[in-house]
């Protein structure tokens, strides 16, 4: 039984295998339409969401399962009951569980208890589907994911540390660029390094704009995550520098933009980088949400690919 809370469970050859598992999902989806028969999961939601909800709700069903979605309306996981009551509930019906949450010690308390897979569906650390999801769409377009270089700008955030823990297990390329004081999370930034240094992979932080000359992506995400309730006009300024624009991708030669969505156009992308179909490969990404988390489903919680 395994989890997926931060994707470093999973070895350098795992993941590849996800992405293939994604990719062979998309083309073939009639192949895999009785993995989750007989199957319930469990889909928890504490904070808002449109594409984790919807594609982990779609790929259950393509996978023959069942998905009960559970809000937060009918008693908070925490206050009604224990998270240790909710997991060891939980698992007596169903066979795994999809979280997201606002701490990641809430996951990881699920995790503890439950008898069932548990699938971290976001939390203030980590974004793991999502990433790989990403890394699904970087290989359709552009092979080899070892020899991608990454940027992500912007907010030093759970995006941000989750593309440093794959791009540290893929031996990749990852660099954030980031205000002084707004970077990745420290202590994962420097978990992701040790990995690094098996696989070869170069993580990098910086402030400067220009030291992402020749990468191949540019990545961002919203300057203020769920469950901070800055105003976004309010970080205007620390964080304009750093706006995936025309003249962002002029200085740096980036050709592709990805983007977790959901996006503040005028923020952290402009309208016309966002809805360029040669330089965003977004909609793409979302769409691969749904084939990245039928493969993660299938591996951890059908009993096909055993
Ligand atoms: N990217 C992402 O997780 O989107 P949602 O918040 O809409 O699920
Ligand atoms: N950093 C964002 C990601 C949304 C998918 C947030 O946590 O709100």
């Amino acid at each position: 039984m395994r989890n997926l809370l931060n994707l470093m469970e999973f070895s350098q050859d795992e993941v590849l295998e996800l992405i293939s598992l994604a990719r062979a999902m998309k083309k073939n989806p009639a192949d895999y339409g009785s993995w989750l028969k007989g199957k319930s999961v469990v889909t928890l939601f504490e904070k808002p969401s449109l594409r984790t909800r919807v594609t982990f709700d779609v790929g259950i069903t393509r996978l023959g399962g069942h998905c009960i979605y559970m809000d937060q309306q009918n008693g908070a996981i925490g206050k009604r009951e224990t998270v240790r009551d909710y997991a060891k509930n939980l698992s007596r019906w169903c066979d795994g569980i999809v979280a997201r949450v606002f701490d990641h010690g809430t996951l990881q308390g699920l995790a503890k208890y439950a008898t069932v897979p548990v699938i971290n569906a976001l939390c203030n650390l980590y974004h793991p589907c999502q990433t790989l999801a990403d890394y699904v769409t970087i290989q359709e377009h552009l092979g080899d994911v070892s020899k991608v270089k990454l940027a992500y700008f912007g907010d030093g955030n759970n995006m941000t540390n989750s593309l440093f823990v794959i791009g540290a297990i893929l031996g990749g390329t990852v660099m954030s660029v980031c205000p002084k004081g707004w970077g990745p999370d420290a202590q994962i930034f420097s978990e992701a390094q040790e990995i690094a240094k098996k696989t070869g992979a170069k993580l990098t932080v910086t402030d400067r704009v220009e030291d992402a000359a020749g990468y191949d992506v540019a990545y961002t995400d919203t300057w203020v995550s769920m469950g901070d309730n800055t105003p976004l006009d309010a970080v205007r300024a620390r964080y304009m520098p750093y706006q995936i624009n025309r003249e962002l991708l002029k200085k740096t030669g980036i050709p592709y933009v990805l983007h977790c969505q959901p996006a503040h156009r005028g923020y952290e992308i402009t309208d016309d980088v966002m809805d360029d179909e040669k330089v965003s490969l977004i909609y793409d990404e979302a769409e691969n949400r749904l084939h990245a988390q039928m493969a993660v489903l299938g591996t951890l919680i059908s009993d096909k690919n055993k």
